[in-house]
């Protein structure tokens, strides 16, 4: 556990959130040809819609998404839909109208950024610097769709509180089995604590015999706007790409850099097993579907 008194002159609030959503979403083509995988719906809400909830949920209110090529459908998403509206006022559709109204609150700004082309997690976090500008910011990986325990806190909700009462840079994190280190950026820790330790080594896509632990980063992220300029001095990384985790790695030593074991389940929905569980998971616990779907795979799995 770190004891480190908190810096209170540092604690400002978290204000903006960055969604990198440039990615190819190759693991699920042909699905993803036309439509980002970041639209991909989880029972009746896309993926990006979940991510942006949850850093509402969290108090922000400036949503930043780092899109590419054939990603326009995120923008209409979060766009007022005037002839979809008109009918749903016009048949009185109330609670429609409502969901609709929903996705967007009043008090939401949302602003788009092109990738110019998709180099890497550290780039697309890069193209945010001019908007972010000056202060912590949150980023989070949409096809990570995280579940908090009913009622409780959201997953960024519970970092945006550990950076309160810490500042410094907030790694979401999760144990994974060993042989899969080589799908996350994997952390070194020490102290650990009851859910913060201090970060004292980072490494993307470690081999499981060179992976310092099975602390995987999930995706959530509070960060500092120092990481931009360390992503600058960042040569390509694993993959060939411009990487996140060499980023912050690079500021360990210099900024106080925290892993946070977060209250929750993490479904990879870029997997085709992790959206297929969090559909299954997110339906049994639908009051409105969970008879249905239960009924279903009990005559399913006889
Ligand atoms: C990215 C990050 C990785 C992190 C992972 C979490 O990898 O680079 O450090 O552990 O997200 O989902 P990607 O899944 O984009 O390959």
């Amino acid at each position: 556990m770190n004891t480190d008194r908190p810096d209170k002159s540092a604690a400002v609030r978290i204000q903006k959130a960055v969604f990198p959503v440039g990615g190819l979403g190759t693991r699920f083509l042909p699905a993803t040809k036309a439509i980002p995988k970041e639209m991909l719906p989880v029972v009746d809400k896309p993926l990006i819609q979940y991510a942006v909830d949850e850093a509402y949920a969290a108090g922000i209110r400036e949503m930043i998404f780092i899109t590419g090529r054939h990603k326009r459908a995120i923008g209409d998403h979060y766009d007022a839909a005037f002839e979809l509206e008109y009918e749903l006022e016009r048949g009185n559709k109330t609670e429609l109208l409502q969901l609709v109204h929903a996705i967007k609150p009043d008090d939401m700004d949302c602003v788009f950024i092109r990738q110019p082309r998709p180099l890497g997690l550290g780039h697309a976090v890069l193209c945010a610097e001019r908007v972010v500008g000056n202060d912590p910011f949150a980023v989070l990986l949409a096809d990570d769709l995280m579940v908090s325990p009913s009622g409780g806190p959201s997953v960024l909700q519970q970092m945006v509180s550990s950076f309160e009462s810490r500042p410094g840079i907030v790694l979401a994190v999760q144990d994974v089995p060993h042989e899969h280190t080589r799908r996350y950026g994997v952390v070194d820790v020490r102290g650990v604590g009851d859910r913060v330790a201090e970060v004292f080594g980072m490494v993307e896509k470690p081999a499981p015999e060179v992976a310092p632990s099975n602390l995987a980063v999930a995706g959530r992220y509070i960060l500092t706007p120092s990481v931009f300029d360390s992503i600058r001095r960042q040569p390509r990384g694993a993959g060939g790409e411009i990487q996140l985790t060499d980023g912050i790695a690079a500021l360990i030593g210099m900024e106080k850099v925290y892993a946070f074991r977060y209250e929750g389940t993490r479904y990879d929905c870029g997997s085709k097993e992790g959206f297929l569980q969090a559909t299954i998971d997110l339906a049994l616990a639908n009051p409105e579907l969970c008879e249905t779907v239960r009924a279903h795979m009990r005559a399913a799995l006889s």
